[in-house]
């Protein structure tokens, strides 16, 4: 099947975007992120879209970008810690070299500081996080043809254990 090389999934905070471009290099291909095609297409913050639209609007605008990147891009590509969450979207990921990014809720707090500046977690971010993987931890699993646990790891760690899991090391 053609499109990206690796496709990343996986919550919010864990690296997608620090370890795609990381993967990109090894790889010598581009690195793609469908929080920033949105981004970029809407011309506003995503938090903006979610206090203006809603979230139902943001995951079919997200779902449109999933669907463009996997058509149009070869290299790393990262999607948004939600895009999961939606049925069609996971539908267009069957077939092709996801991998699930994983860390547990002490990862989580160390690593982002669980901040304020994600619209989903900005009440209490570590009961939101913990409530947000209960529903999201099997769709990630289901979605992805592998699973990297990242706890404990730094970027490069990652990157190199994405790179074995996948079987996309040079000799
Ligand atoms: C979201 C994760 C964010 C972004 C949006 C919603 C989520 O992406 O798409 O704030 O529902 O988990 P990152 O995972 O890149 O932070």
């Amino acid at each position: 099947m053609s499109g990206p090389t690796v496709v990343l999934v996986g919550p919010m905070g864990v690296g997608k975007s620090t370890v795609g471009g990381l993967l990109a290099e090894r790889l010598g291909t581009g690195f793609r992120d469908t929080d920033d095609d949105i981004v970029a297409a809407q011309g506003r913050a995503i938090a903006d879209i979610f206090v203006d639209d809603g979230e139902a609007h943001f995951r079919a605008l997200e779902k449109a970008a999933v669907a463009a990147a996997l058509a149009e891009h070869t290299g790393v590509l990262a999607l948004g810690g939600g895009a999961i969450l939606d049925e069609g979207t996971r539908a267009l990921l069957a077939g092709h070299p996801v991998v699930y990014l994983s860390m547990d809720v002490e990862e989580a707090a160390k690593r982002t500081g669980l901040n304020v500046a994600r619209p989903l977690l900005a009440v209490n971010p570590r009961k939101q996080w913990r409530e947000l993987m209960e529903a999201r931890r099997h769709l990630y699993t289901e979605v992805a043809a592998v699973v990297v646990a990242t706890d404990g790891r730094d970027p490069e760690e990652v990157a190199e254990a994405v790179l074995d899991a996948l079987e996309l090391k040079q000799a």
